[in-house]
């Protein structure tokens, strides 16, 4: 079947319509004429997939990796990078004022290396087979280079297979001194390791959740500030975009004396916060991640700084007016309106808002709008090739 493509939708897909009803095709960009198969139906849409391009789109560039169209590592290597960010701009544009807020995003951040920036990746394992899901679906696109990963991680790729695992996960990260650390959920035996340490700098195997060599977190240096990260703490995956978050974070809270950090992760931004502010108080759910926020607070001789770890939802006797700045950066599900509310509550003056979802980003200004209004926001190109993206809010009491 033969679509025009129309648009992009907000996941990255092509939009088409077949008789009014709409389309979604990964990998095909506005413009395009496309040969089509339906892979699904529902009631009110149709989603396909790409079988032959007749006519390509005029924006339409020859994506650099070999798997690309069948892999749903990432969706924008076949556009160029102005293409991509104007596409991050409407798309935030859009959902803003679908949701009458009254601001323009013009400002973006671009990533510094366009390839082999990421510092993470997370592989499946099937029947030995190793790479990434094909775009919606659990087919396995098997894979020995990814162009978004750092080349260190890419090395160890292509010799991932002598460990012999059947069937499982395995996340590799790498740190600023290239060092790996390396996270294996599976139940199968795993077998030459000494092989591998002895080839690649690998700092630590973590074995369903046990320490099988070296250590369980690796040391991460950004902008002079160092950090401990257990292997299954968050870290930001792309290190020159996290020291541009550094900075807008800097800039943001000179004025700032009360600072309370939300989702604080292994301590980042509360640490480099806390070079500003008098005193902070930073909040996180993983035990790991507070113990580690703990080291990493002396690590980096910042003593104003205390950290608990708590679901965010039970500590809001702790959001008082008592802070004149909210540091909140979620995960994807954005921030429970219970704690929304409590902080409009406080009359907390500032409210510091990075989130890599800005579908629950745009949902939680919306519960903002009537108590604070949008002084800055900043879109950061963390994700380059992909349709995601990390937005940096500032909004102040009105
Ligand atoms: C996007 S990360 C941000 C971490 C940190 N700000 C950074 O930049 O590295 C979100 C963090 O929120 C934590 N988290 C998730 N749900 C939470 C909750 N209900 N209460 C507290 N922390 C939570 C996650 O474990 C994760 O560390």
């Amino acid at each position: 079947m033969e679509i025009e493509v129309i648009k992009f939708d907000n996941l990255g897909r092509g939009i088409g319509y077949i008789n009014n009803k709409i389309i979604f095709i990964p990998k095909t960009i506005p413009g395009d004429l496309v040969e089509i198969q339906i892979t699904q139906e529902k009631k009110n849409y149709y989603e396909g997939r790409l079988v032959k391009i007749i006519k390509p789109s005029i924006l339409r560039k020859k994506a650099i990796c070999p798997y690309f169209n069948e892999c749903g590592g990432c969706d924008f290597l076949n556009i160029s990078l102005s293409e991509s960010m104007d596409y991050k701009l409407d798309m935030i544009n859009e959902l803003l004022t679908k949701n009458n807020i009254d601001y323009k995003v013009q400002n973006i951040i671009k990533n510094k290396e366009n390839y082999n920036y990421r510092n993470k990746i997370t592989l499946k394992i099937i029947n030995g087979a190793i790479g990434f899901y094909q775009n919606e679906s659990h087919q396995l696109i098997e894979i020995n280079y990814c162009y978004l990963a750092k080349d260190e991680i890419n090395n160890i790729l292509k010799d991932l297979h002598i460990l012999n695992i059947k069937n499982g996960t395995l996340t590799i990260r790498c740190n600023y001194k290239n060092e790996l650390l390396l996270d294996i959920k599976t139940e199968d035996k795993i077998d030459n390791i000494d092989d591998l340490v002895s080839k690649y700098k690998i700092i630590g195997i973590v074995l369903n959740d046990k320490c099988i060599y070296g250590d369980d977190y690796f040391i991460e240096k950004l902008d002079n500030f160092l950090f401990k990260v257990s292997y299954n703490a968050f870290f930001q995956v792309n290190p020159y975009i996290c020291t541009e978050i550094f900075n807008l974070i800097k800039e943001n809270t000179k004025h700032s004396e009360k600072v309370l950090d939300l989702y604080c992760g292994v301590g980042t931004l509360s640490i480099v916060a806390s070079t500003n502010a008098k005193k902070l108080m930073g909040v996180e759910i993983v035990e790991n991640a507070i113990k580690d926020a703990n080291f990493n607070k002396k690590l980096n001789n910042q003593n104003n700084l205390e950290f608990i770890c708590a679901d965010t939802k039970n500590i809001l006797n702790k959001m008082t007016s008592n802070y004149d700045t909210i540091i909140l950066d979620p995960p994807r599900s954005g921030v429970p309106s219970k704690v929304l509310n409590k902080i409009k509550d406080e009359n907390i003056n500032k409210i510091i808002y990075i989130s890599c979802n800005p579908h629950t980003l745009v949902r939680d200004l919306d519960l903002l709008k009537d108590s604070y209004k949008i002084n800055d926001f900043i879109i950061l190109d963390m994700f380059t090739h992909t349709h995601h993206l990390e937005s940096f809010c500032i909004l102040t009491k009105k």
